[in-house]
């Protein structure tokens, strides 16, 4: 039997901030993770040490990292894609970082400017190092349900970039659905036939909410033994080179649904809301949480 446990993943200060147009200061960052951090979040992936020129959003990542309150028990991994961002963020303390990579070569291009394979090849020197310094890496295949340059991306080429990274050594592969265009029987079948190659306790699944069906993804995925789901404060998110992506599911939404079901987080919903709606603020949006929407409703 699955446990009744389910590890959120809150994504929101690096997949939500990475898109913004008007980026946030580097204090209110802080002030987001802090926030997060006395929810009962276990993971907060913090900020990414990508190139400034392609995500200007994140430049200040090494400020930020510095700059947050690192509470016990919680792990703040940031986004590292080559063996310099490896370093950046290793000069700053981080303990954790994420690899990325996709399942579609025509996403994969247009995100890091290199083949799926050749992405992998900056991977292996960041994992030997990681492993030398006893540092967890983190890996994510993105277009897992459909790519906004190639279309239908075949499961097999899926199953076989999260058999790669899981053999690398990544201790969790995240799963994503960059433009969220899955739906719950596709999803299904997708995780399904991860899983026959990579264990499912080492799994994770990202959905972004395009299409409204983040939800109804992340529910089959429950049924199939996921307990990893990465989600994003207010449902902000997306990636600056995935046409069409909008934001991530909103961590107070799962939140919701999750505790409703009788499964655990260890997330306080009241903190999470107004964390959610606080950030809201800062970003002069409405929430795309509909629990926040319903919460803080006047
Ligand atoms: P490139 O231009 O091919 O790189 O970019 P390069 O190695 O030729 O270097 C070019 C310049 O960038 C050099 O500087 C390097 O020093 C610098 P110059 O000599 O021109 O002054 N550079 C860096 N600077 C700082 N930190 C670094 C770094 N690396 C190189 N780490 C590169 C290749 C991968 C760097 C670039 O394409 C890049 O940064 N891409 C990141 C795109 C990105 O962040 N996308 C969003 C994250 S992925 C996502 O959102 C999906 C996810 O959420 C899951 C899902 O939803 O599917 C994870
Ligand atoms: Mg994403």
């Amino acid at each position: 039997a699955s446990s009744d446990h389910v590890r959120i993943v809150e994504v929101g200060p690096r997949d939500g901030l990475q898109n913004e147009r008007a980026p946030l200061p580097a204090e209110v960052k802080i002030a987001l993770i802090d926030r997060l951090s006395a929810t009962g979040l276990e993971t907060i992936e913090a900020t990414s040490f990508v190139s400034p020129k392609w995500v200007p959003q994140l430049a200040d990542a090494a400020e930020v990292y510095r700059g947050i309150r690192k509470v016990p028990g919680v792990s703040y991994p940031v986004l590292v894609p080559n063996l310099q961002g490896y370093e950046r963020a290793r000069a700053v303390g981080a303990a954790e970082v994420a690899v990325f990579t996709a399942a579609s070569e025509a996403f994969n291009r247009r995100n890091v400017n290199a083949s799926i394979d050749e992405s992998i090849e900056r991977f292996v020197p960041v994992l030997e190092r990681a492993r030398a310094d006893g540092v967890a890496v983190r890996g994510y295949v993105s277009t897992v349900l459909g790519c906004p340059y190639q279309g239908e991306v075949p499961v097999g080429d899926v199953v076989r970039v999260a058999r790669r990274l899981h053999e690398l050594g990544c201790h969790e592969v995240s799963l994503g659905d960059t433009i969220g265009v899955g739906t719950p029987a596709k999803a299904r079948a997708m995780l399904r036939a991860v899983a026959q190659e990579v264990p499912m306790a080492t799994l994770a699944v990202h959905f972004h909410d395009t299409y409204g069906q983040a939800l109804a993804n992340i529910l089959a995925c429950l049924e199939e033994g996921v307990r990893v789901v990465d989600s994003a404060v207010s449902g902000t998110g997306g990636c600056p080179y995935a046409k069409g992506a909008t934001g991530n599911v909103a961590s107070e939404d799962v939140v919701y649904m999750l505790h409703g079901m009788g499964l655990h987080t260890g997330v306080d919903l009241d903190l999470l809301v107004a964390t959610g709606a606080w950030l809201a603020a800062q970003l002069h949006k409405e929430t795309a949480s509909r629990v926040t929407r319903a919460r803080t409703a006047a």
